[in-house]
Parts: structure tokens; sequence; C-alpha cells
């Protein structure tokens, strides 16, 4: 199984029963599901504000077979790796299918009823007046395994280096408007990986939608090779958005998307040629995103000043007209567009733009109204 598929199948078994995801992780074998858990779980753990020192922390993940694993956790970072601990100053246990639950499965299924923490003797009174660091560093791990104070957009923007909160102001809308995703298992593809045609360089907004995300799976489209960025729940792949088969191609290795981001090329043909091929693979439901949009009136970027014209923003102006289409009059001579009965929505902010995949059907009523006149 690559990382892709371990993925897929943890977080659709961790929206199921403790059985479910028990069979799951046998399928997957004990040691490989443990290490995507442990990488989950320590990428999720909000070291930034922890004092100075590193804390390892015996982790064992209980199950048919138990599976011991030492974090350690510092303000630069968490990590883990296979093993044990001669004197471990604490020690976590946790059953692996209610680990998994945790951090996979939908709200309400965190539960720590077969979790153990075991320190190791205090006899110092100091204690109780100057906590040693590994108080703070075992609280934050345990506030990722529960989901608790996970960041919003805009830090993850800011921590991970995309521009999409301070040079643009787009987090707010993204908050908004993904709010009632973010606990599902959605499939989020972005087109602009960053860092142009360095292979090592961008990535900050797959790292943030992975963090946001927390069941999702997110891949990366460039025109560059972004393989570098690849971790678990994250893909990259190679494709230019101005050619429609190798987007299609694209779509077809990925099946199903439920978010589109184009942050791309930001040129109006391959925004109108990269919606036309992935807005008909959004799942109903979904949500595509246009940034930038500033670029469509930029003459450097062949935009237009011109009300109606063929740029990125007059194609998305032209949807508008596409939710009321059941009002033209035949007379009016419209052409049918595909979008017509599929973009069930639409919301414009400063250079951003979210459209709504849901049915389309209403209309006015009275056709003898829209015809007369
Ligand atoms: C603005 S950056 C993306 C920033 C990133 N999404 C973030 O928020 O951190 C734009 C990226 O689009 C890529 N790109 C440019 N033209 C493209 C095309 N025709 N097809 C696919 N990607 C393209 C560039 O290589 C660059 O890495």
């Amino acid at each position: 199984m690559d990382s892709a598929d371990i993925a897929r199948s943890l977080i659709d078994s961790a929206g199921g029963d403790a059985e479910r995801v028990r069979e799951t992780i046998e399928r997957i074998g004990a040691e490989e599901a443990a290490a995507f858990l442990v990488a989950e779980l320590t990428g999720r753990v909000e070291t930034g504000t922890l004092p100075e020192g590193v804390t390892e922390v015996q982790l064992v993940l209980d199950g048919a077979r138990p599976v011991p694993y030492v974090l350690s956790i510092g303000r630069r970072g968490a990590g883990g790796r296979p093993g044990e601990l001669a004197d471990p100053e604490v020690v976590l246990s946790q059953d692996v299918t209610e680990v998994t639950r945790s951090l996979f499965g939908p709200p309400g299924c965190q539960d720590s009823a077969t979790r153990r923490v075991r320190w190791r003797d205090h006899d110092d009174p100091k204690v109780y007046f100057a906590p040693p660091p590994a108080f703070p560093a075992v609280e934050r791990l345990l506030a990722a395994l529960d989901g608790r104070g996970a960041p919003g957009l805009a830090e993850l923007a800011l921590r991970h280096g995309s521009d999409k909160w301070g040079i643009h102001e787009y987090t707010p809308h993204y908050e908004h408007h993904f709010a009632r995703y973010r606990d599902r298992p959605v499939t989020v593809v972005e087109i602009g990986v960053g860092g142009y045609d360095d292979p090592e360089a961008g990535g900050g907004s797959l790292r943030m939608w992975k963090r946001y995300f927390r069941r999702g799976l997110v891949h990366g489209v460039d025109i560059t090779d972004k393989s570098s960025h690849t971790e678990p729940r994250v893909t990259t792949s190679v494709a230019d958005q101005s050619d429609l088969a190798s987007l299609a191609a694209l779509a077809d290795r990925i099946g199903p998307i439920d978010i589109v981001i184009d942050d791309g090329s930001h040129v109006s043909a391959h925004v109108v040629t990269a919606f036309s091929t992935l807005f008909p693979r959004l799942r109903p439901g979904g949500l595509y995103v246009v940034e930038d949009l500033q670029t469509s009136y930029w003459p450097s970027f062949s935009g237009s000043y011109a009300e109606d014209a063929d740029t990125s923003m007059g194609f998305l102006k032209r949807l508008v007209d596409g939710l009321n289409h059941a009002e033209y009059p035949a007379k009016a001579g419209r052409p049918p567009r595909p979008t017509d009965h599929e973009v069930g929505g639409l919301h414009f902010y400063h250079n951003l733009a979210f459209v709504e995949k849901r049915a389309n059907s209403g209309h006015g009523g009275i056709s003898r109204l829209r015809e007369a006149g």
C-alpha cells in the first residue's frame, strides 16, 4: 500500500467502529499503520510556545501487537522513532484503534477511555512550583490527540509560508467557506504549489491545507516537479493548467474532488481551461476557488478592463447569468451552458471567487411574464 492508500483506508475506517479500524490496521500492517499515525500525531503537536529543552515520551500503541515509539517534543517541533527508552520519564499508552479514531474520525469520535499516562516518581516537591518541561510537552501531545487547539488558517499560512494571509487577505474567506468541510474526509486539489521553477521551494499552502483538513487528502499540481513536498496525506503532480489533456489525466488518477483551488498561472485562458476541466470532476456540494483575479484586468497577463471581456472575471461574471438562466425568454437566444444547471452559488471577494457546485433548478414560475414584451 502506498502512503495515499494508507491515509484513505485509515481515514475511511475511522468513521466506523473500532472493529473496522482494527481490521484496516491488520490489512495495512501494525508497524506501517503506527508509523503513519505517529507522523500525523507529532505533526499536529503545537510546540511553538514550549519551554526550551526536548522531552522524550515513551508511546505505546496498544493492539494485537503493541508498537512502542519514542516521541521527541521540543519548541522546534516533534517527531518519533520506533523503539523503547531504558528509563522513560513518562509512558503514554493507548489502544491504536482509539488513537486512529481520535485523529481521523468525525467529530465526536475522540476518546481517551484506554489511555494511560504513567509518570516516573517525582519525589522532589519542587515539581509543584517549577513544573519540568515534560509537563507542558505531554499536555500539547494530549491536546493533539484529542483535537484541541488546532490553529486557524491565517496562523497556518504565516507558519508555513503561504501568501494567503498578509500579501492577500484570503484566509478569513477560506475559513468562512471551508468551515463545513474541515472535519470531512475531503479531497483537495490546489493548482500552484509555489516556488515556481525551484523544485525545492513552495509547498506552504499544501502543508496549511493538510493541517486544516485533519481528514483530508491534499494534491498539489504544478508545472514544475514539486515531488520534494510529498508527505503523508500530501501528493504532488506535474501538469500544465493550460493543457486540458494533462489536467484530465490527473483528475482521472485522483478521482472525485471536493475542493479545487486555482492559484497557478493566473492567466485568464488557463483559469478557464482548468475550470472547464476540473469543475465537472467536483462532487456535488464541492467548491471551486479562483485566486488572484486582479490579473484578469492586467494587460501583462492578457487581461482586459472591458466589462464583458473574454477573461477569467468575464467568464465568472457570465456564470452569474447562468444562475438565472431559467429566467431568459427563448427569444433572447441565450446559448445553454453545461454550468447552468450545476453552479448553485457564487461568492466574490477582492481578487477571489468561490463557485459552489450544487443543483440549480429554480425558475421564476410565470412563463407568460417571462416571454412577454
Ligand atoms: C503563486 S504560486 C502558488 C502559491 C501557493 N499556492 C501558496 O499559496 O503558497 C504559483 C505557482 O503556480 C505554478 N504555475 C505557473 N504556471 C502554471 C501552469 N500553467 N500550470 C500549473 N502550475 C503553474 C508556478 O510554478 C508556481 O509555483
